[in-house]
């Protein structure tokens, strides 16, 4: 049983550096939290202060009831996995398993008990006498893991476990630590750059820039309603396309001017978000899956279309990814990855059917799903609600 929990919590480094900013995180018991964020953002520094590698410039930190500030890592009861995890190369499976109860001094048979218990849930059992060079890297992470386990410990801290393997390996990795972690039910915190990753396998995400929480939310809460313009752009992929706009609103809805393009809003959006009507000036955001070949649809889109020109499409088999552009300004998000991501150099992507035959070059006509539009201050880059 451990919550942890996070009041406040800053980190300045000796050289004066000001890594993490007011963290504030409740990490439920038997919770699978994610941090997630650029490179740089500070992950590793919050979760080193977690683990106690880390001092705490101010604020207090807590696991279960105790306030663990002051607590040496080995007394805080938890279990690091890192991306370099590091086996004793000459040691066989067995002994790295069970490395860290030898040193704490449990009892042979305690040991083996419990070696024996992770190789089997980790599938480790027909390898327990290999040495790691004769394991694959995917084998090798569950020996990692199989270290952790073994402590029992009230918490799992993970450093980006997963960045040494190849992405196939990624991926089956990825489910298969979820369901570990449901299984076993123990709180986790799970740092990673990856948004895939976190959204994947988080209950929920905690996102980060520079050192500050940007937001804290389920996977879908954070897609459907991200707080501001840089979770908005940094959950999903292909970014959310983000615009400078004004919006008008009249009897039966609105208007969103889009460079020298108009879109219909209905009278829900406003409904939605009363606060826009004191905004003229917005920042509007278009998920790639709200574009779509507007010749595929059979109703009316009247008001509801823009027209561009191709630039490029990549098909994925299961669905075209279609670049285009939109004559608006665009707005940097502030997320370092997602500013080159338009190979094409146009500004922005449609996620659209294959059955879709748009081709290079030639015009096309996109239908915008308007009432999934997102909506921001341009000013404070917030989310626009009530
Ligand atoms: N010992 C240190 N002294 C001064 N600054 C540091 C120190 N360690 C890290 N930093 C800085 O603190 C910031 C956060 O670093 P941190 O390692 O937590 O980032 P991260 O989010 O884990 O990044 P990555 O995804 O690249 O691992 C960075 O700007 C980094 O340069
Ligand atoms: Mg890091």
């Amino acid at each position: 049983m451990a919550t942890v929990t996070l009041d406040k919590v800053n980190k300045i480094y000796e050289n004066g550096f000001h890594a993490i900013h007011d963290l504030d995180l409740e990490i439920a018991d038997k919770e699978f939290l994610v941090l997630v964020g650029p490179s740089g953002c500070g992950k590793s520094t919050a979760l080193r202060m977690i683990a106690g590698l880390e001092t705490i410039s101010g604020g207090e930190m807590k696991i279960g009831e105790k306030v663990v500030n002051d607590v040496e890592p080995k007394d805080r009861d938890i279990a690091m996995v890192f991306q370099n995890y590091a086996l004793y190369p000459h040691m066989t499976v067995y002994d790295n398993i069970g490395f860290a109860l030898k040193l704490a001094k449990v009892p042979k048979d305690e040991i083996d008990r419990r070696v024996r218990q992770a190789s089997k849930i980790l599938e480790l059992d027909a390898n327990l006498d290999r040495k790691p060079g004769q394991l694959s890297g995917g084998q090798r992470q569950r020996v990692a893991m199989g270290r952790a386990i073994v402590r029992q410990p009230a918490a799992f801290l993970m450093d980006e476990p997963l960045s040494n393997l190849d992405a196939k390996l990624r991926v089956q990795m990825r489910a298969e630590i979820a369901a570990l972690q449901r299984d076993l039910a123990v709180t986790t915190v799970y740092v990673t750059h990856d948004q895939i990753e976190a959204m994947t396998m988080g209950d929920r995400v905690a996102v980060l820039k520079a050192g500050y929480l940007q937001q804290v939310d389920t996977p879908q809460n954070l897609y459907d309603k991200p707080d501001n313009v840089f979770v908005a752009a940094f959950i999903g992929s292909p970014s959310m396309n983000l615009y400078e706009a004004t919006v008008e609103f009249d009897d039966n809805g609105g208007t969103v001017h889009l460079g020298d393009q108009n879109l219909r809003i209905g009278p829900e959006v406003l409904e939605n978000r009363p606060a826009l009507r004191d905004h003229g000036k917005v920042i509007v955001g278009i998920r790639p899956e709200d574009f779509e070949d507007a010749s595929l649809f059979e109703g009316d889109t009247t008001g509801r279309e823009l027209t561009s020109n191709v630039r490029l499409i990549e098909a994925l088999g299961s669905e075209l990814m279609v670049h285009f552009d939109i004559n608006a300004r665009t707005v940097d998000s502030g997320d370092p990855d997602a500013v080159e991501e338009s190979d094409s150099g146009s500004n922005a992507v449609g996620r659209f059917n294959p059955r879709s035959r748009v081709k290079m070059r030639e015009d096309v006509r996109i239908a915008v799903a308007t009432d999934n539009m997102h909506f921001f201050d341009p000013e404070t880059h917030l989310s626009i609600w009530s």
